[in-house]
């Protein structure tokens, strides 16, 4: 197929997802030769303007490395801009002919990417439907976030969707599973048979999932409290992660047996209930302590008194054989300490302990990032005469590890892959039915009581309660998360 001529159609191009995110990804996509030869970029928004005019916008976000300038050039070459209302069929006609002009040959295949707000999602898809679909390949649309708000409003959204594409032509990005280390899981999990008779209740006490970010909404309040952190990240992010942690071995490599043992783990989940949470908004840092940050409430995009959560702490059970009894604790928060994604896997305590309780428990680390790393740690004698215990860890650090490798942003991975036509790391419309299922009833039951979030400050590890709620949960603190 990569021989034919393609067009990446980027609607919402003067949006700040497009210049920030997609226009440098695609341009990294062509400098490294990685799309077909023959693939031309076409922009759409409402605003009127030229290409050199969004080139411009979005030039600082982009890197030209020393020798590129001409690659560069090339690549704003096969750019044009097309500007359009987003419900109007006839600026849709328009676009069809303009992108026709230039797709010679038998086959044309088209991808639309849809970096627009939610209120436009459907009329700018119905208008793709009916009036640029290519006649002579395939047409694929890659959607973003959010996929509705509830169980209610995804459904209507998926039906949306599949009365108007073909689940094979719709790739629902969740830019998590286009992570190095999100990617290796299934590796991780079903290329090592030491993981495979461990990986299970007997063995593991409790598992910690978290995504923690320094920064808070800045802002961008507006978008952020009508979503909160549960829908931003925990519904999807870490439930991707979730599903890969815990899913049962597919039966080939192939993306619907991957995505069928996803569901299927979901499907295991009983909604979550509001015994199970910790919610948390932060507020400023008090005057002294370092740069003065403002708090959620003090941000001026911020609706005055709002509850929505910028932390929260979640336990979710799977009822299976391999997991029943086992807490999978997520946990995501905004204006934190440090940036960090990663998973903790617990393993229970070895018993018939002969150590007087020194030994500690084993625990398997995979940083998501920054700085993508696998380690597990392990309880060892200290080296020397005397004859005590030391914890220590067998520990893959990518950059020591891998230091020719340059790991590829998620977003250059998924673009490619839908491209490719892999949906292996896109989400199914199942699972994302699955993911709301086990969301709504609290999240509504959280609006509905208005409940108060705990305060944590700025900058902070979060609520202090948190630390708490992992005891309870069977997770065992350890100072450095
Ligand atoms: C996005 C959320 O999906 O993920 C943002 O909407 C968040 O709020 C971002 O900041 C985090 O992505 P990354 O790749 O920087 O961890």
């Amino acid at each position: 197929d990569f021989q034919y001529p393609h067009t990446f159609v980027l609607l919402g191009a003067s949006g700040d997802l497009a210049k920030k995110k997609i226009y440098p990804t695609i341009w990294y996509l062509y400098r490294d030769n990685t799309l077909p030869r023959n693939t031309k970029f076409v922009g759409y928004a409402r605003t009127k303007q030229t290409i050199a005019e969004v080139r411009e916008k979005s030039k600082k976000y982009m890197k030209v490395r020393p020798g590129e300038e001409d690659k560069f050039e090339q690549f704003w070459e096969a750019n044009t801009y097309h500007a359009g209302a987003y419900d109007k069929r006839v600026d849709y006609e328009l676009l069809n002919q303009s992108i026709s002009k230039s797709e010679k040959g038998p086959v044309a295949n088209r991808i639309f990417y849809l970096a627009v707000p939610p209120t436009v999602f459907e009329e700018v898809t119905v208008n793709i439907r009916n009036a640029c679909v290519s006649i002579k390949g395939y047409t694929r649309v890659i959607i973003e976030k959010p996929f509705g708000r509830d169980d209610v409003s995804s459904a209507k959204l998926s039906s949306h969707l599949s009365g108007l594409f073909k689940e094979e032509q719709i790739y629902r990005i969740d830019h998590y599973l286009g992570k190095e280390m999100v990617q290796n899981l299934m590796t991780l999990r079903f290329a090592n048979q030491i993981f495979n008779p461990t990986w299970n209740r007997e063995n593991i006490a409790s598992i910690l999932i978290s995504f923690k970010e320094p920064f808070g909404t800045e802002g961008r309040g507006g978008y952020f409290d009508d979503f909160g952190i549960i829908r931003d990240v925990m519904q999807n992010h870490l439930l991707q992660i979730l599903s890969l942690v815990a899913m049962e071995k597919p039966v080939t490599l192939n993306p619907n047996d991957i995505r069928d043992e996803k569901v299927k783990v979901l499907r295991h989940i009983n909604p979550i209930e509001l015994k199970d949470v910790l919610v948390g908004q932060y507020v400023g840092n008090p005057e002294g302590q370092g740069d003065e940050k403002l708090g959620y409430l003090d941000d001026p995009t911020v609706p005055k008194g709002s509850v929505t959560p910028t932390y929260a702490l979640a336990a979710l059970w799977i009822n299976n054989a391999r997991w029943q009894g086992v807490p999978f604790i997520l946990r995501c928060g905004k204006a934190l300490n440090e940036r960090k994604a990663e998973v903790r896997v617990q393993f229970k305590e070895a018993p018939g302990d002969i150590f007087n309780g020194h030994a500690k428990r084993n625990e398997l680390v995979i940083r998501v990032q920054p700085g993508e790393a696998l380690y597990l740690k392990l309880m060892s004698k200290s080296p020397g005469m005397k004859f005590d215990l030391v914890e220590t860890e067998l520990d893959l650090t990518y950059s020591m590890r891998y230091r020719e490798t340059d790991v590829p942003d998620a977003y250059e991975r998924l673009i490619l892959d839908v491209f490719t036509g892999t949906q292996m790391h896109f989400v199914r419309n199942d699972e994302l039915k699955e993911a709301w299922r086990i969301f709504t009833p609290f999240l509504k039951n959280l609006e509905e009581n208005h409940v108060i979030p705990e305060q944590y400050v700025y900058g902070s590890r979060g609520p202090i309660q948190a630390d708490k709620k992992l005891a309870d949960y069977n997770f065992k603190y350890s100072g450095s998360y």
